[in-house]
């Protein structure tokens, strides 16, 4: 399990692109196309993971503004529909061997659910209790696979 870290380190993101490429590495395909479907839609969550986090207040440099934040919150909440045709749990398990058949099948009603929540949090502003529900989405949503 060593090559899944918990991805409640995303505060540092780019730590978080070098454990999770780890688990890239361990892909049947790793050599393959650059970019699968899947890679993009990690590199599409994170980037409105970093987009909601400026909002919250720990971004540092240019904040996002409110409506950036419930953009990227809604944008996060697609993929995170997408995420059990991204990763079918009948197959999953053998393309990523960190992850295990109920990780996969856990984990895209985990990801709705807080994306859901930080989404209607972005709506009311307060950027305490996005910053809590952000942290909600990275342990129990991106925390469903990556662990
Ligand atoms: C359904 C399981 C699953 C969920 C949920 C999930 N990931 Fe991933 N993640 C993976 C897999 C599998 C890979 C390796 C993908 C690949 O490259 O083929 C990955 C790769 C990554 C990478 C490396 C990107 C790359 O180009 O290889 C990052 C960063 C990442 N995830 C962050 C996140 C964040 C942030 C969340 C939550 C918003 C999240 N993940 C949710 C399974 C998941």
């Amino acid at each position: 399990m060593a090559a899944i870290r918990v991805v409640a380190i995303l505060g540092l993101a780019t730590a978080a692109l070098a454990a999770c490429g780890d688990m890239a590495a361990q892909r049947p395909s790793a050599g393959g196309p650059a970019v699968t479907p899947q890679a993009e839609s990690m590199k599409r969550m994170v980037a409105d993971v970093t987009v909601v986090r400026s909002f919250a207040g720990a971004g540092g440099g240019d904040a996002a503004d409110r409506a950036q934040a419930e953009a990227a919150a809604a944008d996060l909440l697609d993929w995170s529909g997408r995420m059990a045709e991204l990763f079918p749990p009948a197959v999953a398990p053998s393309l990523y061997p960190d992850m295990t058949e109920q990780m996969v099948r856990n984990a895209p009603a985990a990801m709705r659910r807080t994306a859901e929540a930080l989404l209607s949090t972005t709506r009311g502003g307060d950027r305490s209790a996005v910053a809590d529900r952000l942290a909600s989405v990275e342990r129990e949503g991106c925390g469903a696979c990556h662990r």
